[in-house]
């Protein structure tokens, strides 16, 4: 599979990346889950992005396991985690509201706590996952400045940030945000029209995509616009030979600001799919075949 540098100074990762925000659901003991790893290994999947929250704060932790398991993995794949999202969870008693914290105390606390979580001594790449309209630029910087200058972290990026939160940021480093980790989907398709695809193209900063199949709604939601989008999917598929998952992947990938999708299934077969999607060529008229069916309108 392609593997991508994100930016000439920031880390390569596989143009897919295995999601592992459900993974608490996937009932899998730590030999089941070292065995998923190596699958996705096996893929040339090497990039697993994680959070602090997911699972209510649990999944690090499983994922860790699998890791102190067999250290060797450790070396082989490239670790993403994020910060600043706090959840009111029985793991997190003093959190009484759903906030963010991006304050200098929390980034730096959050990524030491998944440090040991994921049992290593670095994170190839550690996002802010969400602006927070208290975020202090000076601080958040000073924060990912310490933690890579102590070498927990190597690169540091952003997630669902606006343009102009990505450059207010950016102004205060002096290396460059990896990634501005954002929703894309034939079924969510706000950042091809409201600037956030075209600064990343602008600064060479590729995407990492969540949900890129709409947290599986693109193959069982059964309102109008999703059975629309998904016999678009289902009609470009004939056309090409595949089936709807992986032609949905072929149309991110087609966009030039050179997407990864982090895929959140816990099912190799689907990954193997996703793997797959990146030999369809769609042309320009398929895909706007897909956005018209999502729009429900024809382009201007
Ligand atoms: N930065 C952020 O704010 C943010 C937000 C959300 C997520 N994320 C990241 O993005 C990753 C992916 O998010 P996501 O899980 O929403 O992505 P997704 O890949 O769009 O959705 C995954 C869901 O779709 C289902 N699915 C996949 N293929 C299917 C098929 N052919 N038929 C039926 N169902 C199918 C999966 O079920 P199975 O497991 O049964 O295949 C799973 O429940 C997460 O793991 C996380 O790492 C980041």
């Amino acid at each position: 599979m392609t593997r991508i540098q994100l930016t000439d100074s920031g880390p390569t990762f596989s143009r897919i990346v295995a999601g592992v925000m459900r993974l608490h659901e996937w009932g899998m003991d730590t030999s089941a889950l070292r065995a998923f790893i190596a699958e996705c290994l096996d893929l040339g999947i090497t990039t697993f992005d994680h959070a602090d929250i997911y699972g209510s704060y649990t999944c690090e932790e499983l994922f860790g396991r699998a890791l102190a398991a067999e250290p060797s993995l450790r070396n082989r794949i490239e670790l993403v985690t994020k910060c600043g999202i706090q959840l009111v969870s029985p793991n997190r008693p003093a959190t009484r509201v759903h906030h963010y914290d991006t304050s200098r105390d929390h980034i730096i606390a959050s990524a030491e706590r998944s440090l040991r979580n994921l049992h290593t001594d670095t994170l190839d790449l550690l996002l802010v996952h969400r602006p927070d309209p208290l975020m202090d630029a000076d601080e958040v910087a000073e924060a990912l400045v310490a933690l890579r200058r102590s070498g927990k972290i190597r690169h540091a990026g952003v997630s669902n940030f606006t343009p102009r939160q990505f450059e207010l940021l950016q102004s205060r480093l002096d290396f460059p945000l990896v990634t501005n980790q954002i929703e894309l989907s034939p079924l969510y398709l706000a950042p091809l029209h409201d600037g956030t695809l075209d600064q990343l193209q602008q600064w060479r900063v590729p995407p990492m995509v969540w949900s890129p199949v709409a947290g599986g709604r693109l193959f069982n939601a059964d309102d109008e616009r999703a059975r629309r989008v998904r016999e678009a999917l289902e009609a470009v598929g004939r056309e090409v030979g595949a089936p709807v998952g992986g032609v949905a992947l072929a149309w991110l990938l087609r966009h030039p600001a050179r997407v990864l999708p982090v895929m959140g299934t816990g099912k190799i077969e689907r990954l193997r799919e996703a793997v797959m999607a990146e030999s369809i060529a769609l042309d320009r008229q398929q895909w706007f075949i897909i956005w018209e069916a999502s729009a429900g309108r024809e382009v201007p």
